[in-house]
């Protein structure tokens, strides 16, 4: 296995003037850092808690999926917030979440990566980070918020099951990339994109921006054939996202809109 410790003193050090120093907490192994910190959140736990582990036993995935999460291999982090939002606004963090992943990859490794909406991270068709937002909400006020993050750092080899869909920063570029500095520009990212979505006064702007990011950083949100797997599932040409950041897709039966489903790439199995 790769050495790559955590140095937890300095990494506090280097997130002051963040709300996330004086409160990481570290776990060697855990069933998952997401549910903890939705279990934390509801005994009270602060805005800005941050909770990563080096292995992940039971670590969740969107739709009730599993995230493989080996010791030593990923970054598995989970943030707790208490933003004043409705609940209705609490894509606008999603999405920016994934800003947030993308830019801390950029910096750390220099190589650029897809945002697949909402916020999947993908090199080409493969996908290396994963994000699940939970929250407890009543209609009107978030009561809290947990992002949870996935990035496969380490991972040399995948089992068959996830060979062609899962790759990692290892996978990629064939050298090791610190977790150490990876969580920290990627937590310096997201108090950036969390300072700017919770300002009331400059809503409307920073959403526009996640916006612009969003189409500019993805290769999916307009112009890609994709299946949607909603509902019964449903195919079309993305069409960008509309001024919620819902996904737009255009399908024989008109435009839809993508509130909670999965999005893959269109392959057309009908022999013609
Ligand atoms: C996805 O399905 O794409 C989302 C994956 C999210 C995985 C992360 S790892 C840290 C946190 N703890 C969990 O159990 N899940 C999230």
């Amino acid at each position: 296995m790769i050495e790559d410790a955590f140095d937890i003193p300095a990494l506090d050090g280097a997130l002051s003037g963040t709300p996330f120093a004086g409160k990481l907490q570290f776990f060697p192994s855990i069933h998952s850092t997401n549910t903890h910190a939705m279990q934390q959140a509801e005994a009270g736990a602060q805005h800005g808690s941050v909770y990563f582990a080096d292995e992940q036993t039971a670590g969740r995935g969107r739709g009730a999926h599993a995230w493989s999460s080996p010791p030593g291999s990923g970054l598995y982090v989970s943030v707790l917030l208490r933003p004043r939002m409705a609940p209705a606004d609490v894509l606008w963090l999603s999405l920016a979440t994934g800003l947030a992943v993308r830019n801390a990859v950029m910096q750390t490794t220099t190589l650029s990566c897809d945002l697949r909406w909402p916020n999947d991270l993908l090199f080409g068709p493969r996908k290396f980070c994963g994000i699940l937002t939970e929250l407890n909400a009543e209609v009107t006020r978030v009561r809290h918020l947990v992002i949870g993050i996935g990035i496969n750092v380490h991972q040399q080899q995948f089992p068959p099951e996830l060979r062609n869909i899962a790759t990692s920063l290892h996978v990629e570029t064939g050298r090791t990339w610190p977790r150490q500095e990876l969580l920290l520009t990627l937590l310096q990212s997201l108090h950036r994109e969390v300072v700017a979505l919770s300002d009331p006064a400059n809503a409307a702007a920073s959403r526009q921006s996640v916006l612009e990011r969003v189409e500019k950083a993805s290769s999916w949100v307009r112009g890609k054939q994709v299946h949607v797997e909603e509902m019964d599932g449903f195919d079309g040409l993305t069409e960008g996202l509309d001024a919620r950041g819902f996904l737009q897709v255009r399908t024989a039966q008109g435009l839809r809109t993508v509130f909670s489903g999965g999005v893959r790439e269109f392959k057309d199995t009908s022999g013609k």
